[in-house]
């Protein structure tokens, strides 16, 4: 069976990671996850973009040599994959030997096969994009949009890869391949873009322009063009790892979508005589209050202090819970904190404290055997007939990146739960001695656990360590596959529970600086 492979962009290390890097690295890691729990066996990179203009300058401005400054800023990336809880198996570094070296071999590949060649360009250059210019990027009125920062026109001799020649094929195969990009309707957009002739591809940078950059295996006078450099990152990785290559998915925002991700990418592998990937799914954008991210507005979510703050699994889930995957959405710590309180504290954090408290007080820590005869009433059939669906719908969501929508789902099998409780009221049959109340106390205790015990088994891949936290109190040790922890038997019966659990603290109130939302 071939390893599903997923990959995350590689981020520039050229400033600190925002919310905007946290969010793809918990969304891909949401997906390894989930994938794992299906029985596939997952490959999971992600990493850090580390030559080019952008670091380069920012090294520069600090005063540093730019290995010096990327092996400063690329451990950030790194102890925020670790704080978040990120299971990815390997985080490439584009300044290591293993990925220059394929980059360089790729290069000359081409090079040899009469795939790149020099020629003399002019043109505009935007030095902040890194990138030569065409009439039509221009403005109505003539000017170059502000994304672009400085303009100046350029000539120099550079080398060229024969992009256009693709052109053809790359439109074939994403015809041939509806489900290439995801989701769907960014398919055309790209189609779109293919409908103007390409331009060949700059493939490098003179010396003089750049020097932070892998060198041209064919001509030290230059480096290698950023994003030729960097796209290779998915492959290098793997190269020597058999049954890898291609990746399943490339996890990326809408902005790196067309053209590097949709059209260099599969066209350089094509001309590399090598497979393409499977898929590339591309994101949406967070703003905050309603606006783009800004250091120096200090409109800005770190998300290591945010997380410090409010927990890992808490920002894992309101990632998860309030983007809809494709889709842009605003953080604000309002919203935030609206459905920390509402889903999180309020529904499944005191479901849990009920019912270790109901189980500790009436049943002596132990969890019972649910009574035969009660287990058939209308309550417990409606429950357990919710999570049937419940179950089923996650599943199938799931698999579609339907992602906020199957945490609706799990969290309103919570409420009906909750609800539930209220309706057999527990308290009420501890207080009567009654043969027939014992009974109905026996099942709505087992029937609460073993419904916390299914909701929690919803929750690893987007919050593993609530799940973990809720089989612990729950004494429960998990064993078997994902979907065989799905099943409802009851499998509690004997467990002995945790007194309390706080599993979603009262939220300190913002602390100047340290999550400005
Ligand atoms: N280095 C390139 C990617 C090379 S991949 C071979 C790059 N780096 S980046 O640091 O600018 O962006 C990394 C990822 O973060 C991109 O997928 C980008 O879309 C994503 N995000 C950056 N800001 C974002 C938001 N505000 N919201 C969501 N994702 C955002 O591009």
């Amino acid at each position: 069976m071939k390893t599903f492979y997923i990959t995350t962009a590689i981020d520039y290390v050229n400033g600190s990671p925002h919310l905007g890097h946290a969010y793809e690295k918990v969304l891909t890691d949401v997906i390894a996850r989930f994938r794992r729990q299906m029985g596939d066996s997952v490959y999971f990179l992600t990493g850090v973009d580390e030559h080019g203009q952008k670091v380069q300058q920012s090294a520069k401005k600090r005063g540093i040599a730019p290995q010096a400054f990327c092996d400063e800023v690329s451990q950030e990336f790194r102890a925020m994959c670790a704080k978040l809880n990120i299971s990815n198996d390997d985080f490439i570094r584009t300044t290591e030997p293993r990925h220059k070296s394929v980059v360089s071999r790729l290069l000359q590949q081409l090079f040899d096969q009469g795939e790149i060649y020099k020629a003399e360009y002019q043109g505009f250059y935007s030095t902040r994009q890194e990138q030569f210019l065409q009439e039509k990027d221009r403005q109505p009125d003539g000017s170059w949009p502000e994304i672009f920062g400085e303009v100046t026109q350029i000539t120099e001799s550079n080398y060229f890869f024969k992009l256009a020649k693709y052109q053809d094929w790359l439109i074939q195969h994403l015809k041939e391949n509806e489900n290439f990009i995801f989701p769907r309707y960014r398919q055309k957009q790209v189609l779109e873009f293919l409908s103007e002739p390409l331009n060949d591809l700059c493939i490098s940078r003179p010396r003089e322009r750049l020097e932070w950059g892998i060198e041209l295996p064919f001509d030290s006078g230059y480096v290698t063009y950023v994003w030729f450099d960097a796209l290779v990152n998915y492959y290098s990785a793997v190269e020597d790892k058999p049954g890898i290559w291609p990746a399943d998915f490339h996890v990326i925002g809408k902005d790196i979508l067309v053209p590097p991700h949709a059209v260099y990418w599969p066209i350089m592998l094509k001309a590399c005589g090598l497979p393409t990937p499977k898929s590339i799914l591309a994101h949406g954008w967070w703003s905050i209050n309603g606006t783009k991210m800004s250091k120096s507005t200090g409109n800005f979510v770190e998300p290591m202090a945010f997380a410090d703050q409010y927990g890992v699994d808490a920002l894992r889930f309101f990632m998860i819970r309030e983007m809809s995957v494709g889709q842009d959405s605003d953080f604000s710590l309002n919203q935030f904190l609206s459905r920390y309180n509402s889903e999180l504290a309020n529904n499944l954090g005191n479901l849990v404290n009920r019912t270790l408290n109901m189980t500790n007080r009436f049943a002596g820590g132990v969890v019972p055997a649910p009574d035969a005869t009660s287990l058939i009433l209308e309550p417990e059939r409606e429950l357990h007939a919710l999570w049937e669906k419940t179950r089923e719908e996650f599943i199938t969501l799931c698999e579609g990146f339907q992602f906020h929508i199957a945490l609706e789902r799990a969290f309103a099998f919570v409420t009906a739960t909750n609800r539930y409780v209220e309706q057999r009221a527990p308290w009420k049959l501890g207080k009567s001695t009654e043969a027939a109340d014992q009974a109905l106390l026996r099942t709505s205790l087992a029937t609460m656990a073993e419904a916390l015990r299914l909701a929690a088994s919803l929750l690893p891949a987007v919050m593993p360590t609530t799940t973990e936290k809720i089989y612990g109190v729950l004494g429960y040790t998990a064993t078997g596959s994902w979907r065989e922890r799905l099943v409802w038997d009851h499998r509690l019966t004997g467990a002995k529970v945790a007194e309390t659990a706080i599993l979603f603290p009262r939220p300190q109130a913002p602390e100047a600086g340290a999550a400005k939302a």
